[in-house]
């Protein structure tokens, strides 16, 4: 008669089980650590490629006294409020500022006498470098983007995509905005029922 193998007691089975499952958990682990680590090396090591840009010209500064704005529409439509904020003769007398609120896109537009950005259709408020401070933009932390500008000589350009530049032409700089966000407009009360409207007073 043969001599039988002592057969693990079933505890042992189950330490050695749940031994197996911690070293694969770990294994997992540090695969998943080195991976991560190995795409930020890779991000840093080969960055994103910076999108094209073209400087477009916008206009003469003399056409800018301090507390102005004009607003430019770019090759591709976008709208962008430049104020001039100082009269120090530096690029950094002027901020270019998306004119599209980014709160419902109502139009936003630089009141110089207060120093600020407003939006009319919720009383939406942003400071002088266009962070929301007030209304729901301020509630949100939402701020409008902003674009580079650049000074030569006595003439003001802002920095686009080259994309959009080079497709379609160049920007202009143009009175007011057209349209259903334009300033004044709400598009939440333009939705809501108006009874003068709907009939529903005599
Ligand atoms: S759309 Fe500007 S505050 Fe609402």
């Amino acid at each position: 008669m043969s001599e039988q193998e002592p057969k693990p007691a079933a505890g042992q089975e189950r330490r050695g089980f749940l031994d197996l499952s911690s070293r694969l958990t770990m294994l997992l682990g540090l695969a998943g650590a080195y991976g991560g680590f190995a795409a930020i090396a890779a991000r840093f090591l080969y960055p994103a490629k910076p999108r094209d840009t073209r400087w477009t010209f916008v206009a003469e500064i003399d056409r800018f006294k301090a507390g102005d704005s004009v607003i430019f529409q770019g090759p591709s439509g976008e709208t962008i409020n430049i104020a001039r904020q100082r009269e120090s003769g530096e690029v950094d007398d002027f901020i270019a500022l998306s004119s599209t609120c980014p709160h419902l896109g109502c139009q936003v537009f630089w009141e110089g006498d207060k120093s600020r950005f407003f939006c009319p259709c919720h009383n939406g408020i942003f400071d002088a470098s266009g962070k929301g401070v007030g209304g729901p933009p301020g509630d949100s932390g939402q701020s409008l983007p902003r674009y580079q500008l650049k000074l030569e000589g006595a003439l003001l350009f802002i920095e686009l995509p080259a994309g959009d530049a080079m497709a379609r032409g160049k920007g202009r700089v143009i009175d007011r905005v057209e349209g259903i966000h334009a300033a004044g407009h709400d598009p939440c009360l333009a939705k809501a029922p108006n009874p003068v409207r709907d009939g529903e007073r005599a």
